[in-house]
């Protein structure tokens, strides 16, 4: 099979990638809005665990956005653009974020049986909005595919915008430590 039949399918590919992270960023928004609303140890864990269920959503995306999109980059001699360098650093920052910070305060919560909710909340608030700009961001520069300002300066007002939003839209203490979290 040459490229110009296979191009066209790991495009396809790629933009699939991108529909799973966006359909776990979805879910993920659902449960940490059902938290802010609903805190109870009980439900916390439940709610938690529902969405563990949904996670194999993130190395699906992942690989199929890596893999297709560096196929796609090679064929189109697109490696050296800046446009795809933000692409690769997007994933950085999704894979960080979504790891170090949303993993581990899951894996917290969950050890606590559900208490440690109001100490991590804000974060696993924070995390999500700001991968959620950060993905939109790659999502425009790669359907723009503008120069290296243009990639640069989506990338500063996907980041710096995601860490405002997220500022003003946390949840302040008095919301979170309804379920009564003393840690
Ligand atoms: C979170 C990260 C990423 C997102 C959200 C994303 C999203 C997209 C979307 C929606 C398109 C379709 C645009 C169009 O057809 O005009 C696209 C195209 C493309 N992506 Fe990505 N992508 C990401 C990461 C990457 C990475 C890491 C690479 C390379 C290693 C890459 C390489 C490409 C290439 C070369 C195209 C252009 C295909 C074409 O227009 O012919 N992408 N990407």
């Amino acid at each position: 099979m040459n490229h110009s039949t296979l191009y066209p399918f790991a495009l396809f590919l790629h933009v699939v990638g991108v529909m799973a992270l966006v359909a776990f960023y979805g879910m993920e928004w659902a449960t940490l809005l059902r938290l802010r609303r609903s805190p109870e140890p009980r439900h916390v864990t439940e709610a938690l665990a529902s969405l563990g269920a949904g996670r194999g959503l993130i190395p699906l995306g992942s690989t199929l956005l890596f893999v297709p999109g560096a196929y796609l980059a090679w064929v189109g001699k697109v490696e050296k653009t800046p446009w795809v360098a933000v692409g690769l650093l997007a994933m950085i920052v999704l894979g960080f974020l979504g790891g170090s910070v949303t993993g581990k305060r899951v894996q917290a919560i969950m050890a606590s049986e559900g208490r440690a909710l109001a100490t991590h909340l804000p974060a696993l608030w924070n995390s999500l909005v700001v991968r959620a700009s950060v993905l939109i961001a790659a999502i425009f520069v790669m359907c723009a595919k503008p120069g290296i300002a243009g990639s640069v300066t989506a990338a500063a007002i996907a980041f710096g915008g995601g860490l405002l939003i997220a500022r003003t839209t946390s949840p302040r203490p008095a919301e979170a430590a309804v379920s009564g979290d003393t840690a």
